[in-house]
């Protein structure tokens, strides 16, 4: 069996490959761009560790390259593909929207027509928690209306959602939708708060604290969300309409003040704080609900906020050698 992972020197499609190659049985065919939205080190450092399994294949390609894609699977035979590749982030969208247009459409309907042609059994990629918008009922459950996005990424995630559902519909392609929920871990983005908190203190830097810290987020750690991925391979959505959505959270939400306080406690070391109000984009609170994806799965999303935190200090000491 060959899966394509699409984004897999990202931060979600390194964990994911990686545990997919430990277990030995499975060819993965890596495609990333390595694009420089923020540290390429950082991407080029999780792919040194994917590159030493025999049984991974890497392509610096770009997914909104059709031809690209096609001679890609014109060399390998592909059962299933796992698109995480993406230009993520809801800030970055407001100043950057042709970037999210390249990438999350146009590569977006470049990996539909692709698992169209090659006949994929199970396509599985990633959406995001922000297609909630200013949801007000929580948890908040799949079936949810999702048509007011308050930014541009969230959009372009939504536009995802309804292209695959009717790609679906027309061709049968067996399609899941992932809704996660701000991810975090080790080797995790550097334009997320865990990372930019955890530099600034350790820099003697200001927090940037929007919202004041009021903001409430279903931290969900990584390790839960490739565990909860792997069983879901196998499972693909079947029926007259085969799509199917699942949430990938905690469903444990913190406040980011609290979450700013295990940084200071695994550092030992206290912050500097700007407060500052809401940015544009952003949501007031994200809670969702797993009982869909654990439910399938029987994987239990289990690790607790403190322990996952613990868990990306000790791996930022010793991956910046501190
Ligand atoms: N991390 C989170 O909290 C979170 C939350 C919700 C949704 N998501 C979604 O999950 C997916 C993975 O997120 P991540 O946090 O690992 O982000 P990431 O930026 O670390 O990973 C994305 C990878 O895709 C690559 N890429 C981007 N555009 C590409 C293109 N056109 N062609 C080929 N490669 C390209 C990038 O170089 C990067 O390595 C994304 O789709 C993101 O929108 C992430």
């Amino acid at each position: 069996m060959a899966i394509l992972i699409t984004g897999c020197a990202g931060f979600i499609g390194f964990h994911l490959t990686l545990e997919i190659l430990k277990k030995k049985k499975i060819t993965i065919i890596g495609v990333d761009n390595l694009n420089e939205y923020y540290d390429v080190n950082l991407k080029k450092n999780r792919l040194k560790i994917i590159q030493k399994y025999d049984k991974f294949i890497f392509y610096k390609k770009d997914i909104s390259n059709f031809s690209h894609l096609k001679k890609i699977f014109s060399k390998h035979k592909i059962d299933v593909i796992i698109n995480l590749a993406a230009q993520a982030g809801v800030r970055y969208s407001i100043t950057n929207p042709d970037d999210y247009l390249k990438s999350n459409i146009i590569g977006f309907n470049n990996i539909l027509n692709i698992s169209k042609e090659f006949k994929i059994k199970h396509l599985i990629f990633a959406s995001t928690s922000s297609v909630y918008g200013d949801n007000k009922n929580f948890p908040l459950r799949e079936s949810f209306c999702t048509e007011k996005p308050l930014s541009f990424y969230a959009a372009s995630k939504k536009s995802n959602e309804v292209m695959a559902y009717s790609y679906s519909n027309i061709f049968k392609l067996p399609i899941t939708c992932l809704r996660f929920f701000t991810v975090y871990g080790p080797f995790g983005r550097p334009d997320m708060a865990l990372h930019l908190f955890t530099e600034a203190i350790i820099k003697n830097k200001p927090v940037k604290l929007f919202s004041k810290g009021n903001h409430i987020r279903d931290f969900t750690y990584v390790e839960d969300v490739v565990k909860s991925i792997v069983p879901l391979i196998k499972k693909p959505p079947s029926g007259k309409l085969p799509y199917e959505t699942l949430n990938i959270c905690n469903g444990y939400p913190k406040k980011l003040s609290y979450f700013l306080k295990l940084i200071e406690k695994y550092l030992s070391k206290k912050s500097k704080k700007i407060l500052l109000p809401s940015q544009k984009g952003d949501v007031y609170k994200t809670h969702g609900s797993n009982k869909l994806i654990i439910n399938k799965t029987n994987y239990k999303i289990n690790t607790s906020i403190e322990e996952g935190i613990k868990k990306f200090i000790n791996w930022y000491k010793e991956y910046y050698k501190l």
